[in-house]
């Protein structure tokens, strides 16, 4: 059975309609890219997807059960996680303090979350700097921190916002290996990312959105072989994705 399945879900704002219609269902393990261009609807998909917005038509069905709208920590119970486009982490904790606060979605105990929180700091490489405030981490290390706060909630499913925007490619391929490592313990994953090489990399199946509107959807190298892909987004990079 899928752990996500989304029906016909739409949204607008004002005058424009931000998703149109959109349907996917995501299988538990498996990686699915969101892709398009920018503005196409894909964060909007995210908060629709996690309770954030509620759609005007549709539903979300996770787990079987139709997510309820702007309840986060129900959200998180029922064990879908997300990380922000723009980063959020507490700046005034510790990079511990705040995996910690992912911790306490499964437990009231402060040992076992501390148990936990560990688990995942060493599991992201981040032992080195847990008693460094959040706040003055670089952003490649802020992006691992919303990863690990995600984990640390002991999500099905991990919806994953940009998670790699603005890192370079050392970097991107660290945490391209941590979410396939992530993907290999079953946990679900829905992926918006620009760089094409990661989505390549990690995709089990694409779902472009054009203007709020799904335009094609399949396996990842026929996809970027699709000439409305192309024309709506990819442009010359349809090439170098395709070959990867
Ligand atoms: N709260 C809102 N109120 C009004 N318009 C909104 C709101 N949120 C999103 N939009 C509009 O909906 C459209 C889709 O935006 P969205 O942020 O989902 O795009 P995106 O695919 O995530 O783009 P990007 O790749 O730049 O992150 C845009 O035209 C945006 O301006
Ligand atoms: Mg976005």
């Amino acid at each position: 059975m899928s752990i996500l399945t989304v029906e016909n879900i739409s949204i607008r704002f004002g005058g424009l309609v931000a998703v149109r219609d959109l349907s996917l269902s995501v299988e538990p393990g498996e990686i699915v890219g969101l892709i398009g261009p920018n503005g196409a609807g894909k964060t909007t998909a995210f908060n629709m997807i996690s309770g954030y917005y509620h759609p005007d038509e549709g539903r979300v069905i996770f787990g079987g059960k139709d997510v309820p709208k702007r309840l986060p920590d129900q959200i998180c119970k029922l064990g879908l996680a997300r990380t922000f486009q723009v980063v959020k982490p507490f700046p005034h904790l510790t990079v511990f303090e705040n995996v910690v606060v992912g911790a306490y979605n499964r437990t009231n105990n402060k040992k076992v979350a501390g148990r936990k929180a560990q688990e995942v700091i060493d599991f992201l490489g981040m032992s080195d700097m847990s008693q460094q405030l959040a706040g003055s981490l670089p952003v490649a290390s802020r992006k691992r921190l919303e990863i690990a706060k995600a984990l640390a909630t002991g999500p099905k499913m991990i919806l994953l916002d940009e998670a790699m925007a603005g890192l370079r490619p050392a970097e991107t391929d660290q945490i391209i290996e941590l979410v396939r490592q992530v993907s290999n313990e079953g946990i679900a994953m829905l992926l918006v990312e620009h760089v094409m090489r990661v989505i390549m990399s990690l995709a089990h199946r694409i779902v472009v959105l054009h203007h709020g509107e799904v335009i094609a959807q399949g396996e990842p190298n026929a996809v970027v072989r699709d000439p409305a892909v192309i024309d709506a987004y990819l442009g010359g990079e349809a090439v170098d994705a395709a070959s990867h």
